[in-house]
């Protein structure tokens, strides 16, 4: 298919690297910035770079690869430019395909394709995105367009709810912002009983969590003093927890109501 960029975006630049060697091809890149637009096509080692000012007539495939926040703004300034029967996608797992607005009156498809997937680091992500679950929605030819592209990223895919995307997000957000936010509250203890870099050992242990969320599912994988019902640990370490973090004092009681819910089948 002829794919189009606008916003030099990590996640557009991974996604359009795959698909390039797929047999993908990248027509235009728009950015605001005619240097941001050129270092992405030296990158990705294909297409055009061009400014939204600059931009003259889009088809095939647009990605609107911009943060959630402005997607609705630049489809705005391209609409116009975008010929009818394009197919226009964003990544956003937050937005449903109908942030395009009037889209069927411009003849346009529409759809969305969510990474689930961290692109914190491009190589990381790159050497994981064959393996990437997407979540997708659109109208029915949007949805089509979509999915033949993720067969040919990983091949991997759940249909969403466009109303539902919301509620999809938020867990999105728990699985992956979340445990950043407990490692590094977990890193700052590390620190403070010796252990200087603590890198290579959250990983790993966060690792071994996610496997076995993988072949046991959630409940089955809690361990830990919680599980086993080591009360006096449990007591001690929330008080280290809350003299370390005296700003989170709520959050370990929480956390341990929680997992105790979860062991009792309560949640
Ligand atoms: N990052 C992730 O891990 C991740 C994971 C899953 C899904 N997503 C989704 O992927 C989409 C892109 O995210 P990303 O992380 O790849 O973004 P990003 O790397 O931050 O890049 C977004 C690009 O959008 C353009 N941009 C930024 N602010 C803008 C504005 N106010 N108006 C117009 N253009 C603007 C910039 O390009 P120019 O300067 O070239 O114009 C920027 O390079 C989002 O919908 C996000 O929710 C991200």
């Amino acid at each position: 298919m002829e794919l189009n960029v606008l916003g030099t975006s990590k996640v557009a630049l991974a996604i359009c690297k795959r698909l390039v060697e797929r047999s993908h091809t990248v027509r235009f890149v728009v950015s605001r910035s005619k240097e941001n637009a050129q270092r992405f096509v030296e990158d990705l080692g294909e297409g055009v770079a061009t400014t939204y000012e600059e931009l003259k007539m889009l088809s095939g495939v647009v990605f609107v690869a911009v943060p959630d926040s402005a997607i609705a703004q630049v489809y705005e300034w391209t609409k116009d430019k975008i010929l009818p029967g394009s197919c226009l996608i964003h990544f956003s797992g937050f937005h449903s395909s109908k942030i395009f607005a009037d889209w069927e009156k411009l003849g346009f498809h529409r759809a969305s394709m969510h990474p689930n997937l961290s692109f914190a680091d491009p190589t990381v992500a790159l050497l994981n995105l064959s393996n990437c679950i997407f979540g997708v929605e659109g109208d029915p030819e949007g949805l089509k367009t979509a999915i033949k592209l993720v067969e040919d990223i990983s091949n991997k895919y759940v249909v969403l709810s466009e109303d539902g995307k919301i509620s999809y997000h938020l867990a999105a957000v728990l699985c992956s912002n979340f445990v950043v936010g407990l490692a590094a509250l977990a890193e700052k203890i590390y620190g403070e009983s010796g252990v200087e870099d603590s890198r290579e050992l959250m990983s790993n242990l966060i690792g071994s969590v996610a496997q076995n969320i993988k072949a046991k599912g959630v409940a089955g994988s809690l361990t830990g003093p919680v599980a086993r019902g080591d009360w006096e640990v449990v007591n001690k370490e929330g008080e280290l927890f809350k003299s370390i973090f005296p700003q989170f004092t709520t959050f370990y009681d929480q956390m341990v109501e929680l997992l105790r819910r979860l062991k009792e089948g309560r949640l």
